[in-house]
């Protein structure tokens, strides 16, 4: 499994925790900044992660940004991303198993760095159940296609 990553300045701690976390457990991973906390814009790295992962040279993707929000709105502009902004371990694993979330989203300023990291797992470790969760799917499909440009 590849991992893609990224924050703006106010997620860099948290990203930084997270990548010791997935190097810790061997899995391949990528950083695609931001590389320290001064201040940038969260849009230009949601918008690296999630061509990546769009494109598919990563099966996911992670953001983190102050609160995850408007990163998670950023990324979810790419066409084919699902990204879920994520709080709880329960939204972390259901929001793979039913809506094939493509890009974990979490808020530094939401989540201590211990529960932060049991989402990611929780994140990761789940599989999309497909059946009628991909009947649903297909029709946010047709939406981004009603659209597209
Ligand atoms: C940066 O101050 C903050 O606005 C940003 O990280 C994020 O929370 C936006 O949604």
């Amino acid at each position: 499994m590849k991992i893609a990553i990224g924050s703006d300045h106010a997620g860099f701690p948290l990203k930084n925790e997270i990548l010791k976390h997935l190097e810790a457990k061997g899995i391949e991973n990528k950083d695609f900044g931001t590389f320290s906390e001064e201040s940038c814009d969260y849009p230009e790295f949601a918008l690296k992660v999630a061509e990546e992962v769009a494109g598919g040279n990563y099966n996911l993707g992670i953001l983190v940004c102050g609160t995850g929000i408007g990163i998670s709105i950023a990324a979810n502009k790419v066409p084919g991303i699902r990204a879920a902004l994520c709080s709880d371990t329960f939204s972390a694993h259901a929001c793979r198993e039913h809506n094939n979330a493509n890009i974990l989203a979490l808020g530094q300023r939401v989540v201590g760095v211990g529960l932060a990291l049991d989402i990611v797992d929780a994140f990761l470790n789940a599989k999309f159940e497909g059946d009628r969760h991909q009947r649903r799917i297909d029709k946010i499909t047709d939406i981004e296609n009603k659209y597209r440009k």
